[in-house]
């Protein structure tokens, strides 16, 4: 069935029941199903699918950082202005939150992230980043596009919208936390459920995977001063050597998930910097290390943080060296696991498999990357999901954050479609809840 026949359907449903929207009941199964379908045929059209193109490029030409995405976010708001899409800005300094729909409850949330990464782009095109040293890396610049198409979709069937879909445009995902403080500015007050999804290239383009339960880890940074006393390197007896010290404090951070952790209960460790000494004949002063650390629960995580803290100050202690440990979570806030809500990822099967064929909606396990999402995950059910874009004609796709990495953009309309079939169907087959209590949320994390 074409769009316009099932527009039509759906016009004559409203004339035949002589009801100002149609409700759950009035829409058999196979018209549930045809929905998802139409939608995805629908954005696939050259005019919705070069219009997203279109946005994803201006918005990769000109990357912006983590809670500066000033001109990103006029930029949206610009786009939504022309849909005559309702919304509210400023929240988390360049958030923006649109309105489709009735205004009243059921709230359902599509989330898009807008931040770009501190890397000099390397691939060579005609829509390369045009600022030195930021680049779209990640996709988010997809993701942006994705969600406006969604919202395209949507504001067409507006009168069909049983309830309310909220538009997410969240600053700062990489490190900064800025869903977190999207959540503390409000955004999700009154919202049921929300949605996200991150393009990959480790799945194919037309499929898409996720998991019940326990997504991606939760993850914090670390950064430790290990002092001791420098001096000449061939008389060490008069220095207290830090880079001995710190090397024994590696070695000993390593046994926190080799001998402590459950080995079936998912943890990483990692030290990533180390820096200390200028010179083969000086023993310096002191040295300083830094790393993260990652695991699938609150309780294994608190544990984790609380023994690096430990192991770092007196396994230097051992060599007679001080070591002063930060967390630095003003800067870089833990991320707590992002965890898919059991109903949604049934509800989310069946609406991507009418979309894509159950075949191409896979089962994945657990990452241990982090996504912020996990703290909209923490207050409300929320579902988090990868969109494949790997296409080997196309040659090969790189992972996220490497200067080489492009975006398939024949995953757009794939993004927008799945965006707007889940939040309509949401408001169609789900019906309004009571609010979650609030401010009960990351006591620990
Ligand atoms: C470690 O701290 C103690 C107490 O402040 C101080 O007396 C000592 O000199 C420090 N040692 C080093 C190697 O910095
Ligand atoms: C993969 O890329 C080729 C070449 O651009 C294209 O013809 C084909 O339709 C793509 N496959 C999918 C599933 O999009
Ligand atoms: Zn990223
Ligand atoms: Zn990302």
């Amino acid at each position: 069935m074409g769009f316009s026949k099932w527009i039509s359907l759906v016009f004559i449903l409203h004339a035949s029941l002589a009801l100002p929207v149609f409700s759950k009941s009035s829409l058999s199964p196979e018209d549930l199903a045809q929905i998802p379908v139409n939608f995805l045929d629908f954005a696939k059209r050259p005019e919705l699918s070069e219009w997203m193109v279109d946005i994803r490029r201006k918005i990769h030409e000109n990357p912006e950082l983590g809670f500066q995405e000033f001109e990103t976010s006029k930029f949206i708001r610009a786009e939504l202005d022309q849909m005559g899409i309702a919304y509210k800005y400023p929240f988390a300094e360049t958030g923006v939150l649109g309105y489709i729909g009735t205004g009243l409850p059921p709230f359902v949330a599509i989330r898009a992230d807008m931040d770009a990464l501190a890397i000099q782009e390397s691939v060579e095109w005609e829509y390369k980043s045009k600022v030195p040293g930021k680049m779209h890396a990640c996709g988010h610049d997809a993701h942006i596009s994705m969600v406006l198409g969604a919202a395209r979709i949507l504001q067409e069937h507006r009168y069909e919208l049983q309830g309310t879909v909220v538009l997410v445009f969240q600053p700062a995902e990489e490190g900064g936390g800025g869903a977190k403080k999207m959540l503390d500015d409000g955004a999700l007050e009154r919202v049921d459920a929300i949605f996200g999804l991150h393009v990959s290239s480790s799945f194919p383009i037309g499929a898409v995977a996720s998991r019940s339960g326990p997504l991606l880890a939760a993850s914090g940074f670390f950064e430790a001063v290990i002092s001791g006393k420098g001096g000449h390197a061939a008389i060490p007896q008069h220095t207290i050597d830090p880079i001995l010290a710190a090397s024994n404090v590696v070695v000993s951070l390593q046994h926190l998930v080799s001998r402590e952790a459950d080995p079936l209960d998912s943890q990483v460790v990692t030290v990533a910097k180390f820096e200390g000494g200028g010179a083969f004949n000086v023993i310096p002063d002191s040295v300083t290390i830094g790393g993260t650390f990652r695991a699938f629960s609150k309780e294994s995580f608190i544990q984790l943080k609380h023994r690096i803290e430990e192991v770092i100050t007196k396994q230097a202690s051992v060599q007679r060296c001080n070591a002063t440990v930060i967390f630095n979570e003003n800067e870089k806030p833990f991320f707590p696991v992002t965890v898919n809500d059991k109903d949604l990822h049934k509800y989310f099967r069946e609406v991507a498999g009418d979309m894509l064929g159950t075949q191409n909606v896979k089962e994945m396990q657990p990452l241990m990357g982090s996504e912020d999402f996990s703290f909209y995950t923490e207050v409300i059910p929320g579902y988090f999901f990868f969109i494949g874009m790997k296409n080997e004609t196309q040659g090969q796709f790189e992972q996220g954050h490497s200067p080489y990495f492009r975006v398939n953009e024949d995953v757009l309309p794939y993004g927008a479609a799945l965006h707007a079939s889940l939040a309509m169907r949401y408001l169609l087959e789900k019906q309004p809840k009571a609010n979650p209590p609030k401010g009960s949320f990351r006591d620990e994390l």
